[in-house]
Parts: structure tokens; C-alpha cells; sequence
């Protein structure tokens, strides 16, 4: 039985305040059944970790670098991530590889950077609109996990990988992906990864995100396939956010 994860991506939005308020709602009513992981803005990691001491909620980063310390302004290593509490990072997802140059080798080359400094990498896969409607769903996603299935010791890279199905149409539209259409996704990626290692591919988490909300979660998270969310929108209020992780938590039951 796999255990229910839920991430909340605040993407580029929120404050200190907000942070602090969003923080402590989150952890007084995270339900114990589910994992739950807030991906704050780099610049609010130290605050929320501080804030989560002692919670069993988890800090995850939205981005890391490839690279290690050094020479590369703007950028946050892994190992810097870690020191500031965090036990994940997102990698790769659509807001990245679209706006910011991220291709399926860098995205690579961050989850190794990311599990070797510790992490545990939440790998975001997902098609674009017209790559769908070309039916070329499979052909896309499977791009985009073969380039971290690739990496040296395929089983290391799966006991620290959580992956995040998001149809890119599906991000910050309100357009959801049917649970079905969802499912049969989730399904595939497992069977992708099952070619090379059927364990870790049974224990593998695979979330979907993409205009997940209180009203829609339940039915999401009763498919076979999906074990959890990552949220983006409907994790900026504590309410859905909360309501999101209840719907998880009972599945779980
Ligand atoms: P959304 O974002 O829930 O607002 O669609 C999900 C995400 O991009 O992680």
C-alpha cells in the first residue's frame, strides 16, 4: 500500500505573512494518513522549515540546481536545500522546462544533483495540449522519464523519486483531466518504469497535478494508479488545501 502524498506549489506567489499563516493552518490539521509536503519560493524556505519543527509536514523546494556550489549566480545547490530543511525538491516542472530552458537532459542532471545531496526528487512529467490531441501523450511523458530512468543505478534513483503526472493543459486552467484519462496516464508511467525494476515500480508514488480542487480530488485519488496530488493553485488557501489532503487521507482508510 502505497502512502498518500499531497505537495503544495505556491509557485511565485505568497510573503512572510502569508507563509507563516498558510504554515500553521497546514500543519495543526494535516491528517497523519497522508504524507504532506509544502514547496514554499526559495526566499521562504528558512522561515517555513523553522515553522515546521517538529510537524511531520516536509519542506520541498520548487527547483534545484544541477550543479554543485560554485560560480553560478541565481542558483540554489541541492546541498543548500538540505541545510535548509528541505527533504524534497520539484524538478522539472512545466513552468520550468517551458519558461526556463529546462530540457529532459538538465532535468536529468538535477534529480541526480538533488538525490546526491539528499533529496528526495519529486520528477514532473506532462504533455502539452497539441501533443495530445496528435496523440502523442505517451511519446512525450516517456521522453521525459526515460531521461531520468537513464540515470546510473536506475534502483537508487527510484527509492528517492516521487513523480508528478501533470497535463500541461490541465496547469492553472481549470481544466481537469478526467479521472480516467488521468488514470491510463498513471498506469502507463508505471508499467514504463516497471520494464526496468517491477518492485520499485509497485512502490513508486506517481501524483497527479493539474487543476486539483476539494470538489474534484476524491474521485482522482480513488484511481488505482494516482497516489496523491501536487497542488498548485488550491494550495495558496489553507481550506482547499486541507479539504485536498482529507480526500487523500481517505483513500487511505
Ligand atoms: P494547479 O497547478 O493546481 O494550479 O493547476 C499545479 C502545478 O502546476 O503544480
Amino acid at each position: 500500500m502505497r502512502r498518500p502524498l499531497v505537495a503544495g506549489n505556491w509557485k511565485m506567489n505568497g510573503s512572510s505573512a502569508m507563509a507563516d499563516d498558510l504554515t500553521a493552518a497546514v500543519t495543526a490539521a494535516a491528517p497523519p494518513a497522508v504524507e504532506v509536503l509544502l514547496c514554499p519560493p526559495a526566499p521562504y524556505l528558512a522561515r517555513v522549515a523553522a515553522a515546521l519543527a517538529g510537524s511531520a509536514v516536509a519542506l520541498g523546494a520548487q527547483d534545484c540546481s544541477e550543479h554543485a556550489p560554485g560560480a553560478y549566480t541565481g542558483e540554489v545547490a541541492g546541498a543548500m536545500l538540505r541545510d535548509c530543511g528541505c527533504s524534497h525538491t520539484l524538478v522539472g516542472h512545466s513552468e520550468r522546462r517551458q519558461f526556463f530552458g529546462d530540457t529532459d537532459a538538465r532535468v536529468a542532471a538535477k534529480v541526480a544533483r538533488a538525490q546526491a545531496d539528499g533529496l528526495v526528487a519529486v520528477l514532473c512529467v506532462g504533455e502539452t495540449l497539441e501533443e495530445r490531441r496528435a496523440g502523442r501523450t505517451e511519446e512525450a511523458v516517456g521522453r521525459q522519464l526515460d531521461a531520468v530512468l537513464a540515470l546510473p543505478d536506475t534502483g537508487a534513483v527510484l527509492d528517492a523519486l516521487v513523480v508528478a503526472y501533470e497535463p500541461v493543459w490541465a496547469i492553472g486552467t481549470g481544466e481537469t483531466a478526467t479521472p480516467g484519462q488521468a488514470q491510463a496516464v498513471h498506469a502507463w508511467i508505471r508499467a514504463r518504469v516497471a520494464e526496468r525494476d517491477a518492485a520499485r515500480a509497485a512502490a513508486l508514488r506517481i501524483l497527479y497535478g493539474g487543476s486539483v480542487k476539494p470538489d474534484n480530488a476524491a474521485e482522482l485519488f480513488a484511481m488505482a494508479d494516482i497516489d496523491g496530488g501536487l497542488i498548485g493553485g488550491a494550495a495558496l488557501k489553507a481550506d482547499s488545501f486541507l479539504a485536498i489532503c482529507a480526500a487523500a487521507a481517505a483513500t487511505a482508510a
